[in-house]
């Protein structure tokens, strides 16, 4: 093995709260706001964390900048943290890639220090792994006792204080999500085998947020009694172009960053594909062409992974857009400004194999269909009959860029 991949045991993705160790702790130390019982932060630290700080925090003699991490809409986080202070649970409900997990893992982090205590929704969950199950070899030596009990992330959620976080709860059949009403009404649980022991009183800073999917079963299916239990939040996907871009910028240079990937994301490129997914989702155009929206979610996560996945080609295999390039120039004399100077230094940086790798759009195209063929074979259709249609026109308005966008239509296949 090289130097170069001898490289120290890394956790892939690290919590939020190892990630944003630093910031956390400054936020700790500076906090000056009423605290709830329990929560690491005030709530106004807590929403400093999410959105941001607009000056740097001077902390241990050097300046800290909290970078904003959820995007869009700050009066639906600040009514988050909010009713987490108070005794009912927090519903985040939406279309898939809304950044719900995400927001459930802020305010987890920051309100209780961790973000992992979580019970994953799936058709499979029970209510052992809801509430607690058993360790049987020590329950058969020495009966049941809390050593021999095996607490759910529930149970530790109530016995810590602590947030405990359900992922795609609606994924769970509704009868299993009914074992949380007791809990979350009355704040106890109780475990009959523990006889007089048995009930465990949850710890102030104890609640649950839930993640719940619009295109999955649906939250129709919850029953009313749990529902009431719940403050519902609607996490709505973004309808800002340069928003939408912004994100797509900020989440693939931190991918990058973690992953040790030495390439500067391509503004142009981020733009172009924003607009794409924006223009996708609303079903027109900026120009106002009617677009036949596809089935596929076209949420700002796919965008991400669309972007970064072109990266890493970029990045491992070098640029190898040449022969999309090349159609683009024939079909339009490619004109003006600042992105044709990208594409000549790319073309530049390919011949004598020195500079930045640039982002290939052939290579955007291709992962663009693998997102959108994921659920039904007609988007495709939608896709193509998007680029003859919009990216045809800006190709012709715009040049550039567009025009090489255009000409990977040729990967619609
Ligand atoms: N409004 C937003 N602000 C910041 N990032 C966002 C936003 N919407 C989507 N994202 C990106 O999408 C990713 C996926 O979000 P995720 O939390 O997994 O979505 P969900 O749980 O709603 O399906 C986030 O990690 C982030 O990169
Ligand atoms: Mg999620």
């Amino acid at each position: 093995m090289t130097k170069d991949n001898q490289a120290d045991n890394k956790q892939m993705k690290p919590p939020v709260e190892v990630r944003y160790r630093e910031e956390l702790e400054a936020l700790k130390d500076l906090d000056t706001g009423k605290k709830p019982l329990n929560w690491k932060l005030s709530p106004q630290a807590v929403r400093t964390f999410i959105l941001g700080s607009k000056k740097p925090l001077q902390w241990k003699g050097k300046e800290l900048f909290i970078k904003k991490k959820y995007l869009g809409n700050d009066a639906l986080v600040e009514r988050c943290i909010i009713t987490l202070a108070g005794n009912r649970g927090l519903m985040l409900v939406g279309e898939p890639g809304t950044a719900k997990t995400m927001l459930s893992e802020l305010l987890s982090a920051a309100i209780s220090g961790v973000s992992t205590n979580t019970i994953q929704g799936t058709a499979g969950t029970t209510e052992d792994m809801i509430k607690y199950s058993w360790n049987y070899a020590l329950l058969l030596a020495k009966g049941p006792s809390r050593e021999a009990l095996v607490p759910s992330p529930l149970y530790v959620g109530m016995e810590r204080g602590i947030l405990t976080r359900f992922e795609e709860i609606t994924r769970t059949p509704a009868e299993i999500q009914d074992s949380l009403i007791s809990v979350l009404s009355d704040k106890v649980l109780n475990v009959p085998e523990l006889g007089e022991e048995g009930l465990l009183f949850a710890q102030t800073g104890f609640n649950v947020i839930g993640t719940a999917n619009t295109r999955d079963k649906g939250v129709n299916e919850m029953s009313s009694a749990l529902k009431r239990r719940f403050n519902f939040e609607t996490v709505m996907p973004i309808r800002d172009v340069a928003m939408e871009k912004q994100i797509i910028l900020n989440e693939v240079e931190e991918l990058a960053k973690e992953n040790q990937i030495e390439m500067k994301p391509d503004e142009d490129v981020a733009e172009l594909l924003a607009s794409t997914y924006h223009e996708l989702r609303e079903g027109v155009s900026s120009l106002g062409h009617r677009i036949d929206r596809p089935s596929a979610v076209m949420s700002t996560a796919e965008a991400v992974s669309v972007y970064y996945q072109t990266m890493m080609t970029a990045y491992y295999y070098g640029f190898s857009g040449k022969s999309v390039q090349k159609e683009a120039d024939q079909s339009k004399e490619a004109g003006k400004g600042r992105k044709n100077t990208r594409k000549k230094e790319q073309e530049d940086s390919q011949e004598t194999n020195q500079g930045e790798p640039g982002m290939d759009l052939g290579c955007l195209v291709q992962n663009l269909v693998g997102a959108v063929q994921k659920e039904n074979k007609e988007d495709l259709e939608k896709l193509r009959s998007y680029f003859q249609t919009v990216i045809r026109v800006k190709g012709e308005k715009e040049g550039g860029l567009w025009s090489e966008y255009y000409a990977a239509r040729k990967y619609l296949r």
